[in-house]
């Protein structure tokens, strides 16, 4: 029942000329989504005018920010709001980002402030979690991803989760060509869907899309997606092209 969601994270790549280029690639090549799956692009905040404009010839390709900030508006250099992303048709906002609370000092607890405000005002947030290698190694992973999954759903009600995208992504496997076996994805987004039901109810945590992220591409989307706890990607370098990033959403047309 739930629909896969391939999402692109174009992080700092494509100002408005390079977004106009890949979007018409992408066009070019899909020229709709597929009507069984939701796709979604997050280029940088400069090009996200641009992008809402080229998106009007892709039906169901939505447009998302890679961050916001938590208050409505002020004397916050360098930030961007909630009212500033929906004037730009911004649907969705990448939050808690592991690269935004490695070097920009994202923690729980301004993430959870960033959900709230998102979800307040209409945007659907796309929560980052994910351990590192060390975590990992020392068989802390799930604990970490447990507290962060708890820490950003702070006085997030119920009527609220079916806005919620999770998107689980462990720090080893982004941007390294390192992947998590489709079996520990599983694992992970199981355990984030039971903890949702915790948190919820079963019925809610059912529909709340849990995408993987960490070095999908089109040779390995494949069994990822076919995982059943597995409700699409958060594509950082495959999204960057436009047969790339197609092939995914292939790909998951035909799983679905
Ligand atoms: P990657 O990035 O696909 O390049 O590993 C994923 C992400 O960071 O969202």
């Amino acid at each position: 029942m739930r629909r896969f969601l391939i999402a692109g994270n174009w992080k700092m790549n494509c100002g408005p000329k390079e977004t106009s280029t890949l979007l018409q690639g992408i066009e070019n090549i899909i020229g709709n989504m597929p009507k069984a799956v939701d796709g979604l692009v997050c280029p940088p905040t400069i090009s996200l005018t641009t992008a809402s404009v080229e998106l009007q010839d892709i039906d169901g390709l939505a447009l998302g920010a890679q961050n916001v900030h938590s208050e409505d508006n002020g004397a916050y250099t360098g930030e961007v709001s909630t009212e500033m992303l929906t004037e730009v048709n911004c649907e969705y906002v990448i939050l808690g980002h592991s690269e935004r609370r490695q070097y920009f000092g994202e923690t729980d607890k301004t993430v959870n402030a960033k959900v709230n405000k998102a979800l307040n005002d209409g945007l659907k947030p796309v929560i980052c979690v994910g351990e590192s290698l060390e975590q990992r190694k020392a068989n802390e992973h799930k604990l970490r991803v447990k507290k962060q999954v708890q820490g950003a759903l702070i006085g997030v009600e119920e009527d609220d989760a079916s806005n919620l995208v999770i998107a689980y992504e462990p720090i080893w496997a982004i941007g390294t060509g390192e992947t998590a076996t489709p079996d520990q994805a599983q694992e992970m987004h199981k355990m984030i869907r039971e903890e949702l039901s915790e948190l919820y109810s079963e019925e809610a945590a059912a529909k709340i899309r849990i995408l993987y992220g960490g070095s999908m591409k089109p040779h390995n989307a494949e069994e990822l997606l076919q995982k059943p706890d597995v409700d699409g990607g958060l594509i950082g370098g495959a999204s960057l092209k436009a047969d790339s990033f197609t092939d995914i959403i292939h790909i998951a047309n035909e799983l679905s």
